[in-house]
């Protein structure tokens, strides 16, 4: 069997051995994925030796995707302007090479999964760190009408808007504090790490219209702070992330194998879990 694991620290809550055994099982490709901690000080050493013993390819997770980036001898076009990798693989040449399927997670379970138009949206952002970075290009690709960063540190989502201006053609993109914004958007999009400190973003009320669509890019067992916040102003379309964290996987699965496997019974699954 071909050999596949998830890179991170701490690792052993990861989900990804589970969605890409089921992947496994669905399609009937022959492989075995397991999860592997690796050193905080020696990501590049656990890589290269899960390789050179014949691995066919990673996930990477918190907090080494950067590092994942920053190891490959070549990256996607995706993974280029991400910043970051989930995604390794050695080329027909042996080259180690990164890709980033976050962004592709993220649009496909917002637009098939859950039938949200992105054309024409607009959209607001919350967050302008690694997470955001990584999804910001497949989602100007949509055709947005506008896709607004707000973020803590309002320098950090300026540079979001400065780097990712060649891809905004035709896309309103620009950079705000959390609480400016007052106008209802058509989707919010969460992806700062807020929550994990049980924090939120000091968001006016006004951002959530009855339509508004709600994405919080966590998952969680329970509803994120985020989502309970919207639903708490009156929002009925609350999603998390584990439709994205599945159609990630699903990606780096095709990536891979070059079989797409489906979603849906997969997310049906974890969510039963
Ligand atoms: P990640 O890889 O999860 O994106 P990151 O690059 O450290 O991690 O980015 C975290 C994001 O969450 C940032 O946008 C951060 O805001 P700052 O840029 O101002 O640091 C945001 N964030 C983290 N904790 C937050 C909190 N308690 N309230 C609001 N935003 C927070």
């Amino acid at each position: 069997n071909d050999l596949y694991a998830v890179v991170g620290h701490p690792i052993s809550h990861s989900k990804s051995p589970r969605i890409h055994s089921l992947f496994a099982q669905q399609t009937g490709e022959a492989l075995e994925y397991t999860a592997i901690q690796a050193p905080l000080d020696d990501f590049a050493g656990t890589v290269t030796e899960f390789f050179d013993r014949g691995g066919k390819g990673l996930n990477v997770t918190v907090p080494f995707k950067e590092q994942a980036w920053q190891l490959a001898a070549q990256r996607t076009a995706r993974a280029e302007k991400a910043g970051a990798a989930n995604t390794l693989y050695r080329d027909d040449q042996g080259r180690l090479t990164a890709d980033n399927t976050d962004g592709c997670g993220l649009v496909r379970d917002l637009t098939v999964n859950h039938g949200v138009g992105l054309a024409g949206a607009r959209i607001l952002v919350l967050g302008a760190g690694g997470a955001v970075r990584g999804v910001l290009e497949p989602l100007l690709a949509e055709r947005p009408a506008s896709v607004t960063i707000a973020n803590r540190t309002l320098a950090k989502a300026e540079t979001l808007v400065q780097l990712f201006a060649p891809e905004a053609a035709g896309v309103a993109l620009s950079a705000c504090g959390f609480t400016e914004p007052d106008q209802p958007f058509d989707v919010i999009i969460n992806g700062t790490s807020a929550s994990l400190q049980g924090d939120l973003p000091p968001l006016s009320p006004a951002v959530i219209g009855i339509d508004t669509v709600v994405y919080d890019m966590m998952y969680a067992l329970q509803t994120t702070t985020f989502n309970q916040w919207a639903l708490d102003q009156g929002a009925r379309h609350v999603h998390d992330g584990l439709g994205m964290l599945v159609e990630q996987a699903a990606e780096s699965f095709r990536v891979w194998r070059g079989v797409r496997p489906r979603s849906e019974p997969v997310i049906e699954v974890l969510r039963n879990d």
